[in-house]
């Protein structure tokens, strides 16, 4: 694992940003795997801005988004396709054809999982993933549990995540409780995994993440055993480390 700390938030997304810019100019036709959730808010202005000056060109790159709600439609802004369209997207020369986000909206829920697994797998899984960290260690929506997920799945939520996830709904009653997002084993074949963790009330989880066990009860603890992961953290969130 490289760590980089960052003095703040700010200067965590400009290294999330030039990493990514770095894997654009590497490989402009990349897969990038992304995130949702506040901390990659600040990365996606720094590469809207870094596509606004003339420096990055997404027309070739493909996405795929780690997760969605179920429910939710693509027009309601706390969906994560209208998060990602606003905060990205919309921004830069991305093809929208070329952009994958779970149908939160299947009838089948257990087939559009399939499908999800199956059309990141035949990209070949991403050049680089993005990621977020939850309070409780998970990555995309995978929430501690005895086993580590394999495959895309529909997950419920746990309680403390559709607590912090209600400060973005008019109430706790609207929070979607359930979610499709890939697995853990999907996270894992990704070539390369950007982990950007940000702020004091993240310090305790980045300490049991990168430098505790290996175990399900701490989803992100598995990507020490990734070959290729770069974690991202400004100093209030490594002050553990
Ligand atoms: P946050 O969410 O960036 O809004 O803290 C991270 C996550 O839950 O993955």
């Amino acid at each position: 694992m490289r760590i980089l700390i960052a003095k703040d938030y700010d200067g965590m997304c400009r290294n999330g940003a030039d990493l990514i810019a770095a894997q654009l100019l590497l490989k402009p036709n990349c897969v990038l795997g992304l995130a949702t959730g506040s901390t990659p808010c600040g990365i996606y202005d720094r590469l809207a801005e870094k596509y606004s000056a003339g420096e990055l060109d997404f027309s070739a790159v493909h996405s795929v988004n780690l997760d969605e709600y179920v429910g939710l439609p693509p027009e309601n802004d706390q969906s994560y396709r209208y998060f990602m369209q606003k905060n990205l997207f919309d921004r830069v020369n991305i093809r929208r054809e070329n952009t994958h986000v779970p149908n939160g909206l299947a009838e089948d829920i257990e087939a559009e999982c399939r499908r999800y697994e199956q059309l990141t797998a035949a990209y070949g899984y991403p050049d680089l993933q993005l990621l977020g960290i939850g309070l409780n260690g998970h990555i995309g929506f995978n929430e501690p549990d005895e086993s580590f997920p394999v495959a895309t799945h529909r997950v419920s939520l746990t309680e403390s995540t559709i607590q912090a996830n209600s400060r973005f709904f008019k109430s706790l009653d609207e929070v979607p409780r359930a979610a499709v997002t890939m697995g853990i084993g999907t996270i894992m074949r990704a070539r390369r995994i950007l982990l950007a963790i940000s702020g004091e009330n993240k310090k305790e989880i980045a300490r049991a993440a990168i430098l505790g066990p290996v175990t399900p009860r701490v989803p992100a603890s598995v990507l020490q055993l990734h070959p290729d992961v770069t974690v991202i953290l400004d100093e209030a969130a490594a002050a553990l480390l």
